[in-house]
């Protein structure tokens, strides 16, 4: 029933952060049978696969991207038969399995770290001037003076990829989940891996190095012979059958960088973050889709497109507001290529921004001050107090028993049904999914374009970013309106902050 080796360049995947997502044995925490019970859920929203952020062993001293062994489930998710049982009832429902995985760094409770193996991490006798993303030096001592590298939190040592055990290591991790069953791997840093030799500084910049990616390419990150590793990897995905696929997280300084990570010897996808990071205004979401589709034309791949992860502030709260939410949704969802959701955006979650201190886990808020516990908050299901869970890791405000599951479900209106009409609409309507983009004429802060089967079918799609209604014949379009992510009035505008999929006539 899971036929098309190419599934993966149109997929709506759905992120499941474990923690958050459903709690099966009601301690608080999300876990793999919670995600179970849940997967009647996502295949009424309609998504092709969902994407497991790490439910490996861990201390979750960084939320299980600390992993302590990379073959088994953390008990506080559950073990490898849940897993097992997942998998089969995901694929039952037609639903793909990708599963992270975290090859840059271990967690320093990783036997290889306990037992003192240095040579499969980076230990030095001086530390240089790189800095942790969290953070403070990226080097730590140990009791007999030298140093380790850690870009991330000290109890996440990275790994040293020019020790060849790491690399078979890491194939044979690979092996291990493809056997079992998933359809794909979301690769954590995969721009990191490989560092440039002699490990030189970066020397003096203004402001954390970690906010000069973008710009520039840092020692530590997107050097050449990280592609390397891929090409290794690529051959054991394709020895698999059924298009088994990866998709890297790799944050490097240009579009045309992120592309090299691309093609039929290495990845088949890189979230595009641009997308995510572009402001509320046609002309920036203009300019990023531009760029974006012409980077996949170059490789022949399709992009991907993403609005909310774990990593960031829920798009609600960063786009100031459901409306606007829901309308760069409908944007997104209308573009060729793959989406990735985030659990919980289909129910209009904001951040949530006054978490007591004390609670927050995330390690950089201790660093930097910095937390992303914000868009971690777990998933309200039912509109009872408690939102469904007991006393869970992080605490529900109590204003999200009206934005539950439960909540939205009947009511015509919710986000949850605008999430799943849209869903639905995309696997139905030729035009949708991949196929052409062409740009349409609009004033101001609008954005028209239409999309094309190429077989004659077409859609249009109008986003309103300005503080003007702009009516359908100012932009020279008619038809009947399919979609909404707002209220329309009867003179056949669109308002502010709306967006609108049309059938042509
Ligand atoms: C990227 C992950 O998305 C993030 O949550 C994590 O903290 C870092 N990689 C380190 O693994």
């Amino acid at each position: 029933m899971l036929g098309n080796d190419d599934w993966w360049r149109d997929a709506v995947v759905y992120q499941v952060y474990p923690r958050s997502f459903a709690d099966a044995n009601g301690d608080g925490m999300g876990d793999l049978p919670g995600v179970r019970s849940r997967l009647g859920y996502l295949s009424e929203l309609g998504v092709d696969a969902i994407w497991l952020s790490p439910f490996y062993t861990s201390p979750m001293a960084d939320g299980g991207y600390d992993v302590s062994d990379y073959r088994d489930v953390d008990p506080m998710f559950g073990n490898l038969a849940d897993f097992d049982a997942l998998i089969e009832d995901a694929h039952a429902l037609g639903i793909r399995v990708i599963v992270d995985v975290v090859p840059n760094h271990s967690s320093d409770r990783h036997p290889w770290f306990q037992a003192g193996l240095r040579d499969r991490y980076i230990f030095r006798d001086r530390p240089n001037d790189w800095e942790s993303i969290f953070g403070g030096s990226a080097w730590t001592q140990v009791a007999d003076g030298q140093w380790y590298l850690h870009l991330f939190a000290p109890e996440q040592p990275d790994l040293n990829w020019d020790h060849p055990e790491v690399r078979a290591e890491f194939r044979d991790i690979l092996r291990f989940w493809l056997d079992r069953g998933v359809d794909g791997f979301r690769i954590d840093v995969a721009h990191g891996m490989v560092k440039a030799a002699g490990l030189p500084d970066v020397g003096p910049k203004e402001g954390r190095q970690a906010e000069m990616l973008g710009d520039e390419q840092l020692p530590y990150f997107d050097q050449d012979g990280v592609h390397d590793i891929y090409r290794e990897w690529r051959p054991i995905l394709d020895s698999y059958p059924g298009g088994r696929m990866a998709v890297a997280e790799a944050w490097v300084s240009s579009a045309e960088r992120l592309a090299r990570y691309i093609g039929p010897d290495e990845l088949h996808q890189a979230f595009n973050f641009e997308f995510m990071m572009a402001d509320f205004h046609a002309k920036s979401f203009r300019a990023v889709i531009e760029k974006s589709l012409a980077e996949a034309e170059l490789v022949g791949a399709p992009t991907t497109w993403v609005l909310s992860n774990h990593d960031k502030p829920r798009h609600v709260t960063r786009h100031g507001g459901l409306a606007r939410a829901r309308a760069a949704t409908l944007l997104m969802l209308s573009l060729p290529g793959s989406a990735y959701l985030y659990n919980g955006e289909e129910l209009g979650l904001p951040e949530v921004l006054d978490l007591p201190d004390e609670l927050r886990q995330d390690p950089a808020f201790r660093r930097i001050g910095e937390s992303r516990d914000g868009c971690r908050v777990p998933i309200p299901w039912t509109s009872a107090p408690g939102c469904g869970w007991q006393d869970p890791w992080l605490p529900i405000p109590g204003s999200w028993a009206e934005l539950s599951a439960e909540a939205q479900q009947d009511d015509p209106g919710s986000t949850l049904n605008l999430y799943r009409a849209a869903l639905a609409a995309r696997r139905s309507h030729p035009a949708l999914g991949g196929g052409a983009l062409t740009w349409l004429d609009s004033p101001g802060d609008v954005l028209a374009l239409e999309r094309s089967s190429g077989d004659g079918d077409t859609l249009a799609v109008v986003l309103n970013a300005g503080d003007e209604p702009v009516t359908l014949g100012e932009l020279g379009l008619s038809g009947e309106v399919l979609l909404s992510s707002g209220p329309l009035p009867e003179d056949g505008s669109v308002p502010p902050d709306t967006a609108i999929w049309l059938q042509p006539r």
